[in-house]
């Protein structure tokens, strides 16, 4: 290899490590949240009855809101086990289409492989009485009683 090939080579090399970097960067600008602010999932006053809102369970937001138990929560949809998208199931269960896992509608694990909880999001509303979830804070199961991780519903 010459001494211009060799240069060559190395420019190749850190392109190609550049590259990478720009893939990781783009997986993970795919999971920020929609806005600086956090996603708007909608007036508070919405959320008469319990059960699961599957509006922003996809790619890009892959949040489920809840309102349960007097609670209005947000969960992630990204399986614990390998990262894929959960379903809602009768609108008070989610079911993992890769392997089957179970969770209920707080995200805990009711069927394996999974064996951690799903995390909730930040949680609050605004001047506009709109529900805003910020996916910037995430709660694991200890921490579900937390303040910050639910709005109380009357
Ligand atoms: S990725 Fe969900 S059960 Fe395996």
């Amino acid at each position: 290899m010459t001494q211009m090939n060799r240069r060559e080579f190395v420019a190749a090399m850190a392109c190609a490590a550049c590259m990478c970097g720009l893939g990781g960067a783009t997986e993970l600008l795919a999971d920020a949240p929609a806005t600086g602010a956090g996603l708007d999932v909608g007036p508070k006053s919405n959320y008469t009855a319990d059960g699961i809102t599957d509006t922003w369970m996809k790619a890009p937001n892959k949040v489920a809101v809840i309102r349960h138990a007097g609670r209005i929560y947000a969960i992630s949809t990204v399986c614990t086990h390998r990262g894929a998208i959960i379903n809602a199931e009768n609108n008070s269960t989610f079911e993992c289409p890769r392997h089957h896992a179970t969770y209920d509608i707080a995200g805990n694990v009711t069927k394996g492989p999974a064996k951690v909880a799903m995390v909730h999001y930040a949680i609050s509303v605004n001047g506009d009485g709109n529900i805003i979830v910020d996916k910037t804070k995430s709660f694991t199961a200890t921490q579900w009683d937390d303040p910050n991780s639910f709005v109380k519903v009357d």
